[in-house]
């Protein structure tokens, strides 16, 4: 202990789930940066503890019970301690949560995430010994939050918020609330400020980007990718999730013509058989789906292609599943992430007759990711003798010598570092040994 010398006080913040969560934690990061608290990586020398939770499926949520779970000891052990669990998990159980782990402080829903800072204000003076605010509302996150980006070269920023589909297997229409579009001034604005600050890569975020600017009608998804194309400084522009339904021609148009829009299409399918499309109520079919591919691929030939999918949705039978196959064999994706069904209670989906059995769905993902990384293999084994414009983002986990990147169509790339090259250069590989997962290379 230095005596005498005032201690900054420590957050540790976990994410989990997808992008949208990772970018709501910057925010909440931010916040807490104000207060004067600085991030560690270890929970027990913590003032606070923030897990940003996921439902999605059954297995993220055990993560996050397991993680409440040891943070019981750690409070037991410095009761000064601030523990809150925010996020999807959060809106979804509420004051449940408190019943179920008494230990924690506070719960914050998803459409809270610019009240942190006045929660742990409250909590910190022992105003208030616990708070619950999970309430949704139907308004979008305020524009005037703090944000402390964790990557270095990669910005999030989400220009919409919520999920108006309902797609029956998913919760995310339910802890996330209606869509709302941020206003394309203020999306820019985050993408100007984000690129002063070096960062040369953006993704826009959002549950659905293709319905961007159907509520405020300010600006299509197509018009706001070609005002961000436009940010000095920004060498890539990505975007995640698109939904198959209504990816316009003219969004393919934006991403053919733009001069750092990622020739990179994730297109979540979700499954290959009508019958059950339909019962997922993904509103498209196979057929106007096989159709846009093949728009994507006429318009922008070098274009990645991939997407998630469900197996063991409730009255999968086997014949369905052998379309799913065959889907990906026709449609030979790039990559896919391949998902357990997961039953979500309050879904649709939850009490559909035939729920397939464990074993069964575990039987089936096993022969999913075969046909698929079959498919990974030979399109990246096409790549052989290519050479790749990859963003560098330096040393690569395992060995400092070896630096890593991605191409634009987001494959991950791996070589030799030479010596001249920093994070943030755009550099070319020449790929000698492409893999399922990465492609291996040299320098030019
Ligand atoms: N809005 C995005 C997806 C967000 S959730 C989209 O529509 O593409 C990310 C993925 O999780 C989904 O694409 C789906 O494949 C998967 N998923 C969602 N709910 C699920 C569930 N109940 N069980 C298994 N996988 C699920
Ligand atoms: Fe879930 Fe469907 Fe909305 Fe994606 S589009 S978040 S899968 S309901
Ligand atoms: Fe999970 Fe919520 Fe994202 S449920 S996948 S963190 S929107």
């Amino acid at each position: 202990m230095e005596n005498g010398i005032l201690q900054k006080r420590k957050a540790f913040i976990g994410v989990y789930g997808c992008q949208m969560n990772l970018s709501d934690a910057e925010r909440m990061e931010g916040q807490l940066g104000t207060l004067g608290y600085e991030r560690t990586d270890d929970m027990t020398e913590a003032d606070l503890i923030l897990l940003n939770t996921c439902c999605v499926r059954e297995t993220a949520e055990d993560k996050v019970y397991g993680k409440i779970g040891e943070i019981k000891h750690i409070k037991r052990r410095n009761p000064a301690l601030i523990f809150g669990v925010t996020g999807c998990m959060a809106q979804k159980e509420g004051e449940a949560l408190l019943r179920r782990a008494p230990h924690i402080d506070f719960v914050l829903g998803t459409n809270k995430v610019h009240e942190l800072k006045a929660v742990v204000e409250e909590l910190a003076s022992k105003r208030r010994r616990r708070i619950v605010d999970v309430f949704l509302g139907d308004a979008p996150l305020p524009e005037d939050v703090p944000i402390e980006r964790t990557g270095r070269l990669s910005a999030w920023v989400p220009i919409m918020y919520g999920c108006n589909n309902f797609c029956t297997y998913c919760i995310v229409p339910y802890v996330r609330g209606r869509e709302h579009s941020r206003l394309p001034e203020d999306v820019v604005r985050e993408v100007e400020e984000a690129a002063a600050q070096g960062f040369k890569e953006i993704t826009l975020l959002g549950q659905n980007v293709n319905s961007y600017g159907k509520d405020h009608r300010c600006a299509s998804f197509a018009e706001l990718l070609r005002m961000v194309d436009e940010v000095k400084g920004i060498e890539r522009v990505r975007y995640m999730t698109s939904h198959p339904k209504d990816l316009s021609d003219d969004v393919i148009a934006a991403v053919k013509n733009g001069r750092h829009i990622c020739p990179h299409f994730h297109l979540p399918v979700q499954h290959g058989s009508d019958r059950v499309l339909k019962a997922m109520n993904r509103v498209y079919r196979k057929e106007p789906y096989r159709a846009l591919i093949e728009r994507i691929r006429a318009a922008v030939p070098e274009a990645s292609l991939t997407t998630d999918l469900i197996v063991g949705f409730p009255g999968e039978t086997e014949e369905d599943f052998s379309e799913l196959l065959d889907f990906l064999r026709e449609i030979r994706y790039d990559a896919a992430y391949t998902f357990l069904y997961s039953k979500r209670s309050g879904t649709p989906a939850a009490t559909m007759a035939g729920q397939v059995a464990d074993a069964v769905k575990k039987e089936r993902l096993h022969r999913l990711m075969k046909v698929q990384n079959e498919i990974s293999l030979a399109k990246n084994e096409a790549l052989l003798g290519t050479v790749q414009e990859v963003l560098a983002e330096g040393p690569s986990r395992t060995d400092e010598s070896v630096w890593t990147g991605r191409t634009g169509t987001n494959k991950i790339v791996l070589w030799q570092k030479q010596g001249n090259e920093t994070e943030g250069d755009v550099v070319r590989v020449r790929i000698t040994q492409p893999q399922t997962w990465v492609l291996k290379g040299e320098l030019q």
